[in-house]
């Protein structure tokens, strides 16, 4: 079978550290275990417009890998194209890179390695939680300019203790945030999710489920975004839902830049209606060097936690997700039942209830 894999330039790190797998250069791991079972296998960074690596071997290719972190995005109009496509494997989780609908129509089923790299985007979220409340990059940014005005950077940090903390979407990322925020002793945990959580789970986290968004946000000193994006979440968080916020709060976003409203969340940051937003997640990828996210400010100077894609791709994520691409392979071209998490698209519908109500 043609294989075909989209992944990220990894240059002189990935040449010099082996763990970065889910690069071009380093390939997944895969190379071998393919090829020794008679498989092609093809691997770029070339993922954009017609002329692309792309979109010239997608019309033969029976197996496409691909990672959020340098989407390769497989369009309705792709898709039509991709006439021997059968599976789609996320290496790594959230595929929205993906035309899941036009995958649902063309029985091409769609897998990721669901809970690969929670923990890792978990973590990352409880760092930017922190970093905004406690105004850190202000902080360290003063320490490198050689300055030293202690009054500067108190004005606007605060301790999480007391605050209430909200998370959209309860699923594996929002309930291991909220897990880890426990011993923090926020006045609240607060969830708004279409799926409630088990009643035995929310009691273990104290987390109340807000059902009405605007209420929610309402009541949150911070928000965080932990769910996918599909129709229902793109732009969710736009210029009428930020009037909603308290005037102050903070919004972290890990889950996918488009749920977000670039724009308004910008105005909203520059007015100090959000006194901060941080993340690691955007509307495209790579983000252009103008991206109005790269250089917004509150009026205090701070407020901004941005990162590049990589909050889900630390080195213990990626031993995770390259493993679980190979299982789905093997599992793939043995005939074996895929692991029923795993599956977003299955032949022919959707698997999961995460991406929107079907
Ligand atoms: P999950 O499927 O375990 O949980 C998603 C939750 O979101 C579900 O409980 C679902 O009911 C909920 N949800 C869906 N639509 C909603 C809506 N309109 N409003 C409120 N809740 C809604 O997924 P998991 O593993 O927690 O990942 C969530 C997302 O995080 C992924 O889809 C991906 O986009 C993003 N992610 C980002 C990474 C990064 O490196 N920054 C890495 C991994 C995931």
């Amino acid at each position: 079978m043609k294989v075909l894999a989209i992944l990220y330039d990894g240059g002189k790190a990935a040449r010099e550290e082996p763990r970065l797998l889910g690069t071009v250069e380093n390939e997944l791991g895969l190379r071998e275990f393919l090829e020794s079972r008679g498989h092609e296998f093809i691997v770029s960074s070339d993922k954009d417009g017609p002329d692309s690596f792309f979109e010239k071997h997608i019309v033969d290719a029976e197996v496409l890998i691909t990672t959020p972190f340098h989407p390769g995005y497989l369009t309705a109009d792709l898709v039509e194209k991709a006439k021997e496509l059968k599976i789609c494997i996320t290496a790594g989780v959230g595929s929205d890179h993906i035309d899941l609908d036009a995958a649902v129509t063309k029985k091409i089923q769609v897998l990721e390695v669901s809970g690969s790299n929670v923990v890792s985007v978990a973590e990352h979220v409880v760092m930017s939680i922190l970093l905004l409340v406690r105004n850190f990059v202000p902080a360290h940014e003063m320490i490198e300019r050689g300055d030293w005005q202690v009054s500067e950077i108190a004005r606007n940090a605060f301790d999480l203790e007391g605050k209430v903390v909200g998370t959209i979407g309860a699923g594996r990322i929002g309930y291991r945030v909220l897990q880890r925020l426990l011993p923090f002793d926020c006045k609240e945990l607060l969830y708004y999710d279409y799926a409630p959580l088990p009643a035995d789970a929310a009691k273990a986290v104290r987390a109340r489920r807000v059902e009405d968004l605007k209420e929610f946000v309402s009541q949150c000193d911070l928000v965080t975004v932990n769910c996918p994006l599909h129709d229902g979440t793109r732009g969710l968080v736009n210029a009428e839902l930020l009037k909603h916020f308290k005037k102050g709060a903070w919004l972290v976003n890990t889950a996918r830049g488009a749920i977000c409203d670039k724009d308004a969340v910008a105005a909203a940051v520059k007015s100090g209606q959000l006194n901060g937003y941080a993340g690691d997640v955007w509307n495209v990828q790579p983000a252009p060097k103008d991206h109005v996210w790269r250089q917004m400010k509150n009026p205090l100077g701070g407020g901004n936690g941005m990162t590049p894609h990589y909050s889900g791709t630390t080195l213990d994520a990626q031993a995770r997700y390259a493993a679980g691409t190979k299982s789905i392979l093997q599992n793939f071209f043995t005939g074996k039942e895929q692991e029923p998490g795993n599956v977003i698209v299955g032949l022919g519908k959707y698997e999961t209830k995460a991406y929107g109500q079907h």
